[in-house]
C-alpha cells in the first residue's frame, strides 16, 4: 500500500477531490494543514488516515519539523500537493522524509517566473523576452531592453493579480505605484495571440493524459472588464494540427524542468503567424473547476487519474473525447447580494443536453470578488461534440443570462 502525505487536504476547494481519489485507488493518506480538523468536509476526514494540524503552513520550518515528528518511524511514498503556495513546501518535507518527488531545486522554476524561463531558454524553448528587475530603476532599464508593448507582473503571482500591459515609458510611471509593494517582478515582451494551456498528469516526466483549453478572451483582458464572462474551453480534439507547436512546446518543457510525476498545468500563445510562445507553467492542476471539464470532455474520473499516476506510475483510464467543454464565468450587475437572474430558465429549456453542471450564486448570496476568483458569481458548464456549437452555446450564456445584485 501507498502511504501519500498530502498538504491542505481542505483547502482550496478542490483539494477533496483529489483526496478522495487517492482513497479510492486504495492509498493511505495522512494530511498536513492549517485548518481545523472540524472545518474538513465530512468525505475529506472519511478518506484521511491521519491529520496533522499546523498553526500555519506559512512557517515551514517549524510545519516539516513538526511533520518529521508526527511520522514518527512511518515512512510515507509520496508528498503530495496541488496548491500552488505550498508546492515548496512541500518539496521541503520530501527532503526532510526521503520521499521520492520534486526537490526544492526543482520545485522553484515552477514558482519563480524568471527561473522558470531562464531554463527555458537554456533548453531552446521559445519564451518572450524577459528580465527580473527589483525597483523603479530596474524596472525602467528593463523595458527600455525588451522594448514596449511589455507586462509588468509578480514574480511568482497567480490569477493575473499585479499584472500590467504597458505601452510607453510615459505609462510605466503610471504604473510604478501599483506594483511598488511587490519585492520583484517580472519585465516581459508583450505577446500578443491567443493564449491556450497545456495540461497534464505525467509520469516520470512524459504526459499519459494530457488535455488543451482556450482561454476566451485572454485571462488579463477576462480579469481587467467586469462585464465579461469569461470561459474556458476544454477542447475535443488537442490533436489538432494548429495545436500541435504549443503540445510539443509542452512535452519539451516538462523534460527540460525535470518534472517526475503528477499535474502540470501550461499557458502558451499562439500568433497570427503561427509562433509559438511559452506562458508559465505550474506544477500543479488549473483551478476554477478545470479538472472537472476534463472529466466531462472524456466522461473518466481525471482526479483518481491522478491519484493512480503519482502512486503506481500508470494511468488507466482508457480516453475517448467526446465533447468539446466550456466553463463560463458569471459576474453579476451591481454590488451586494444577488436580487434576481434573467435569462436563465428560457437558456435551460433550450440547452438542456448540454448543460451539465449550473453553479450560480443563488438569489440573496452575497456577491464573490471577480478579480479574486474567476469563479466570480457562479458558472456553468456547457459540452456539445461540435466545437462551434459549444462556443454558441457558451456565448448565448454570456450574452443572456445576467445576474443583478443590489
Ligand atoms: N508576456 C506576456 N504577453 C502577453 N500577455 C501576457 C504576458 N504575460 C502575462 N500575460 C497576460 O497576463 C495573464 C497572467 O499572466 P501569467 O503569467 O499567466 O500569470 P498568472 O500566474 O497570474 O496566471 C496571462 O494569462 C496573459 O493574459
Ligand atoms: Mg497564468
Amino acid at each position: 500500500m501507498q502511504r501519500v502525505l498530502f498538504v491542505s487536504p481542505g483547502y482550496p476547494s478542490e483539494m477533496p477531490r483529489f483526496v478522495r481519489g487517492l482513497a479510492e485507488i486504495g492509498a493511505e493518506v495522512l494530511g498536513v494543514g492549517d485548518q481545523p480538523p472540524a472545518l474538513l468536509a465530512e468525505d475529506v476526514r472519511r478518506s484521511l488516515s491521519g491529520y496533522l494540524r499546523v498553526r500555519s503552513l506559512w512557517e515551514e520550518e517549524a510545519v516539516v519539523r513538526a511533520v518529521a515528528t508526527w511520522l514518527g518511524d512511518r515512512s510515507v511514498d509520496r508528498v503530495e500537493c496541488l496548491w500552488e503556495p505550498a508546492m515548496i513546501l512541500a518539496a521541503q518535507i520530501r527532503e526532510a522524509v526521503g520521499a521520492p518527488g520534486l526537490s526544492v531545486e526543482r520545485t522553484i522554476p515552477f514558482r519563480n517566473k524568471e527561473r522558470m524561463k531562464q531554463a527555458l531558454d537554456a533548453a531552446g524553448i521559445r519564451t518572450p523576452r524577459h528580465a527580473a528587475a527589483r525597483g523603479a530603476a530596474e524596472v525602467r532599464e528593463a523595458a527600455e531592453r525588451i522594448g514596449f508593448p511589455i507586462i509588468v507582473k509578480p514574480i511568482a503571482g497567480a490569477g493575473s493579480a499585479d499584472t500590467y500591459r504597458v505601452e510607453s515609458m510615459r505609462e510605466l510611471e503610471t504604473v510604478e505605484p501599483r506594483v511598488e509593494h511587490l519585492d520583484e517582478v517580472s519585465v516581459e515582451e508583450f505577446v500578443d495571440g491567443e493564449e491556450y494551456t497545456f495540461d497534464t498528469i505525467a509520469v516520470a516526466g512524459v504526459p499519459v493524459f494530457h488535455n488543451v483549453a482556450w482561454y476566451r478572451p485572454r485571462p488579463l483582458v477576462a480579469r481587467s472588464n467586469e462585464w465579461i464572462s469569461p470561459q474556458v474551453v476544454a477542447l475535443r480534439d488537442p490533436d489538432q494540427a494548429c495545436l500541435a507547436g504549443g503540445v510539443a512546446m509542452g512535452r519539451a518543457v516538462l523534460a527540460a524542468l525535470g518534472f517526475e510525476s503528477g499535474f502540470t498545468h501550461m499557458e502558451w500563445y499562439l500568433k497570427a503567424d503561427g509562433e509559438v510562445v511559452f506562458g508559465e507553467i505550474g506544477g500543479r492542476p488549473p483551478g476554477a473547476h478545470q479538472v472537472d471539464q476534463m472529466n466531462f470532455s472524456c466522461d473518466i474520473d481525471v482526479f483518481r487519474g491522478w491519484a493512480e499516476a503519482v502512486c503506481f506510475g500508470r494511468f488507466t483510464h482508457e480516453v475517448h473525447r467526446l465533447f468539446n467543454v466550456a466553463n463560463v464565468y458569471k459576474r453579476a450587475q451591481g454590488q451586494g447580494s444577488i436580487e434576481r437572474v434573467e435569462g436563465l430558465e428560457r437558456f435551460r429549456q433550450r440547452h438542456r443536453d448540454a448543460l451539465v453542471w449550473e453553479n450560480l450564486l443563488p438569489v440573496g448570496a452575497r456577491r464573490r470578488n471577480w478579480r479574486q476568483t474567476l469563479v466570480s458569481d457562479g458558472f456553468v458548464v456547457v459540452r456539445h461534440p461540435d466545437l462551434e456549437a459549444t462556443l454558441a452555446i457558451a456565448d448565448e450564456f454570456g450574452s443572456e443570462v445576467r445576474l443583478f445584485a443590489n
